[in-house]
């Protein structure tokens, strides 16, 4: 275990950069032969057809893709199997893009941009859309039960069930209702933590979960994780909230300043910028203190990357 004051200093010799660099380059061509209409299917109709290229066009080519690499960074961390993890990592950012295709439709949060491109309804139609991210969702559990790789059926039912708790009614989807029928109402700060920790801090929490789930955690370890995971998973919506405030829509990707035209209540709009900010410094110290607890094969890109999600700027 590092000390404190010890972790801060390799955290900031690690070079997440270079960590980053091949792991993410995995991950896209892994997605990319992934998400396609299998070759030679009589299934092939142009309809379907259709259908993977919205899905395609959701996934591919953009986002951070911090789940995927919270996820293989975890699996680090307990010295699993990183060829594993490649299939949760995948995974999660399948959740994540049906998630995002979802959340921008006109009966959501109604946008326009995502990524830097129209976003899918707009550029595939309503309907596609909601089946866009409908087979998203079904391919990541797909992936995560592969009939032909060497994936051990504990693991696999392992993954599936953090997968599902995160993606849905006490997870994402469960986050997303709360987020709608918050619109243009005060809520507490506490229901406001309640709805951020289940519509965005679940997924980044369970994609933790799943990448310790590639090797042999501890109970301390677990706990550990869980809690690294909650808070940055936290953070990371304090962060958004924060940046549609303050950053623009290149710099984004996606319409800024969308929360207050839509009503919607955020960690700027109750407790306002200054003290939003020092909260989500607050957090990153919680996961990083959650990491001090105990003793892990090695966690500097999981503290590099919880440093990532608070000091970010889209
Ligand atoms: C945006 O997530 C949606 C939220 C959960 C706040 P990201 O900021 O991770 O989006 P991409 O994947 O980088 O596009
Ligand atoms: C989205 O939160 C959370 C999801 C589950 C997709 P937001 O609605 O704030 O995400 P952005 O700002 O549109 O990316
Ligand atoms: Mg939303
Ligand atoms: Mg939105
Ligand atoms: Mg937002």
């Amino acid at each position: 275990m590092l000390l404190a004051t010890d972790s801060a200093a390799a955290v900031n010799a690690f070079d997440l950069a270079s960590w980053s660099g091949a792991r993410l380059q995995a991950v896209e061509s892994a997605l990319e032969s992934w998400v396609r209409v299998d070759a030679g299917s009589e299934l092939a109709h142009g309809a379907r057809v259709q259908l993977v290229q919205a899905m395609r066009y959701a996934v591919l080519d953009g986002g951070k893709r911090l789940r995927p690499l919270l996820v293989l960074a975890a699996c680090e961390a307990v010295g699993g199997d990183a060829k594993l993890a490649l299939r949760p990592a995948c995974a999660t950012e399948l959740i994540h893009a049906y998630s995002l295709v979802h959340d921008d439709m006109p009966c959501m949060d109604d946008d326009v941009l995502r990524r830097g491109k129209p976003t899918v309804h707009v550029q595939f139609g309503e309907a596609m859309a909601l089946l866009a991210g409908d087979a998203l969702q079904a391919m990541a559990f797909e992936l995560l039960t592969p009939a032909e790789a060497p994936v051990p059926a504990a693991m696999q039912a392992r993954w599936c069930r953090l997968l599902a708790r995160a993606a849905g009614s006490a997870g994402m989807a469960g986050g997303q209702a709360i987020d709608l029928a918050s619109v243009g109402r005060q809520i507490s700060e506490a229901q406001l933590c309640s709805m951020h920790r289940l519509k965005t801090g679940a997924l980044l929490q369970g994609s933790v979960m799943m990448g310790a789930a590639c090797g042999r955690a501890s109970a301390a370890q677990s706990a550990a994780l869980s809690c690294y995971g909650a808070a940055i998973g936290l953070a990371f919506q304090v962060v958004d909230d924060i940046l549609d405030v303050t950053a623009d829509s290149s710099m984004l990707g996606k319409t800024a300043g969308k929360d207050a035209q839509a009503g919607k209540p955020t960690y700027v709009s109750i407790l306002g910028l200054e003290p939003s900010r020092a909260y989500a410094q607050q957090l990153l110290h919680e996961a990083l203190a959650a990491l001090d607890r105990v003793a892990l094969q090695d966690d500097r890109a999981l503290r590099a990357l919880a440093d990532t999600v608070v000091n970010r700027f889209n």
